[in-house]
């Protein structure tokens, strides 16, 4: 601690901070409440939701001490201008590069930081490598690198309810078909301006974060909070990732361990609320496709609100979310080449039910038994829970180069092919599409998850069932260089819009899984191509 002040400029104007070690996102965000300035990971420095211009050179906010950047110029999406916002904004707008937009301020000052060192707007190779430093859960990247090469050669389109000729209040149903929940789709999104439970909250708020114990420690400020609660941040494990259930005693055509899956949403669950009043919803601009639905802190900030009589931020830290969130429950399972099959899962509300729905009435018999065990919370809410395994272990005997799953929750079918380049190749079919854009970035961003469930993401957890991969990075989610090219069809249907991004999510892991010839336990380790 120190009494010396520190002088930089913030969008255009001078600023005097006392030099107490802070983070430059918490004088960013915290103090001057620039709210485009996302909190993903901090301090893991590791999601790029946090990045803005320090000189010109895009930057890691929440991992750079304010000292260090002292009399720099710091500029935020907030502090980019008219021209560039509109650009920016429109070209992730008009490509369906932004979905919750938590993740897009971050990426669009990285590509801004790009462009101003005079890399050419269609090299999307420059911006993939770029992308290295961000992760997006949401739109499987080629959306974002269609934006880049967009925001340098469209005309700036302004206006809320058509964009470039699209109806954005029917892309907006479309999302919300795709999504589960209410989502906004407008170039503000893409600038970080959807309305997050945690950018809304007044700034007189007192903050809470989870204490080790359960409890939450409430404090004046966020940095008091974590301070209080002795927060000790996660690191990558040197353990291993293995399939946590034995496969069922029997003699198999095929067989497939998976295991727990982090959902790896970028914004943390986040609530505020006053007392006596609504908590405002963590779901925020798209609720993280189901895992967030139980997020407790919607309560905790109510309760904490009346206790305390003042309004209440609850926030969780990355590594809150991982230890308290929900996972996709691992299975161990058993194919005959009758069809026939066993299946053995963590025990979990609803789950045989989703592998029935999944199995459909048309297979052969088929044997479920769940097992309790140690290891995280885990829940049917988690996108195509259940019936996604149990589609993809019916088509496992097919000779078909495409795997052809129908989601039995709408309806909507999906039909993914690997080409022998290892290219993918999706064919959807979801009733009217109301906005074509939405549906293709939905269908990449399910391309993007089935790809990673199989092929890298899994938790490391104990045998006494802790967690060992606590930071964002460790979940396996996959970046914009390891995506390969993605081509979506959509079928004309002018039947009522029905969700196909979780068919799509199922059909790209079914058809990764027999591309890469049935091996029996994922995440397998290995990209197709
Ligand atoms: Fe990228 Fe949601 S749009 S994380």
């Amino acid at each position: 601690m120190s009494d010396t002040e520190l002088h930089l400029t913030v969008n255009g104007v001078a600023v005097a901070v006392p030099d107490d070690g802070s983070s430059l996102l918490t004088l960013l965000r915290e103090r001057l409440g620039l709210s485009s300035v996302k909190d993903g990971c901090a301090p893991q420095g590791q999601c790029g939701c946090c990045t803005v211009l320090v000189d010109g050179q895009p930057r890691v906010s929440c991992v750079t001490p304010v000292r260090r950047v002292r009399d720099r110029e710091i500029t935020t999406v907030e502090g980019l201008d008219a021209d560039q916002q509109h650009r920016w904004g429109d070209a992730f707008c008009a490509t369906g590069a932004s979905q919750c937009g938590f993740c897009t301020p971050g990426i669009i000052l990285r590509f801004a930081g790009l462009v101003a060192k005079g890399a050419e707007p269609d090299d999307r190779d420059a911006a993939a490598r770029a992308l290295q430093a961000h992760l997006c859960r949401c739109t499987g990247w080629h959306p974002i690198l269609d934006a880049y090469e967009v925001a340098a050669t469209r005309p700036v389109t302004v206006g809320r309810a058509h964009h470039a000729g699209r109806d954005l209040v029917a892309a907006g149903r479309r999302a919300e078909i795709e999504g589960g929940v209410a989502q906004r789709v407008e170039p503000s999104t893409a600038l970080g301006q959807a309305g997050f439970a945690d950018d809304e909250a007044p700034g007189t708020a007192l903050v809470a974060v989870p204490a080790p114990d359960g409890s939450f420690v409430v404090a004046e400020s966020l940095a008091e909070a974590w301070s209080k609660a002795g927060k000790v941040q996660g690191r990558r494990t040197t353990s291993e990732c293995v399939p946590p259930l034995e496969l069922p005693d029997g003699e198999w055509e095929r067989t497939l361990r998976t295991s727990w899956v982090e959902p790896a949403y970028l914004e943390v669950d986040a609530s505020w609320c006053r007392p006596g009043g609504q908590p405002a919803s963590p779901l925020a601009n798209g609720g993280a496709f189901g895992a967030k639905s139980t997020s407790p802190v919607r309560q905790a900030a109510r309760r904490l609100a009346d206790e305390h009589g003042r309004p209440v931020r609850v926030v969780f830290s990355r590594e809150d979310a991982v230890r308290q969130g929900p996972k996709r429950p691992p299975i161990a399972a058993g194919l005959r080449s009758d069809g026939s099959a066993s299946i053995r899962v963590v025990r979990t509300s609803g789950l045989e039910e989703a592998i029935r729905a999944g199995w459909g009435s048309g297979g052969g018999p088929l044997h479920i038994e769940s097992v309790d065990g140690r290891g995280p919370r885990t829940s049917t809410a988690i996108r195509a829970a259940g019936w996604a395994e149990a589609a993809i272990l019916r088509s496992a005997l097919s000779d078909e180069a495409a795997v052809v799953v129908e989601d039995p929750t709408t309806g909507g079918r999906a039909r993914v092919e690997i080409d022998p380049s290892g290219s993918i190749e999706v064919v959807v079919s979801g009733g009217e599409a109301l906005d074509e854009v939405v549906v293709r970035s939905y269908c990449m961003g399910a391309v993007h998850m089935g790809l990673g469930w199989v092929t890298s993401e899994g938790l490391a957890v104990d045998e006494r069932g802790s967690i060992h991969d606590l930071t964002v990075r460790s979940f396996g989610v996959l970046r914009a260089v390891e995506i390969p090219p993605v081509h979506v069809v959509i079928e004309p249907d002018q039947g009522e819009p029905r969700r196909v991004s979780d068919a799509v999510f199922a059909a790209t892991a079914g058809a990764i899984w027999r591309h890469q010839g049935h091996p029996p336990d994922w995440p397998t380790g290995r990209l197709p191509g």
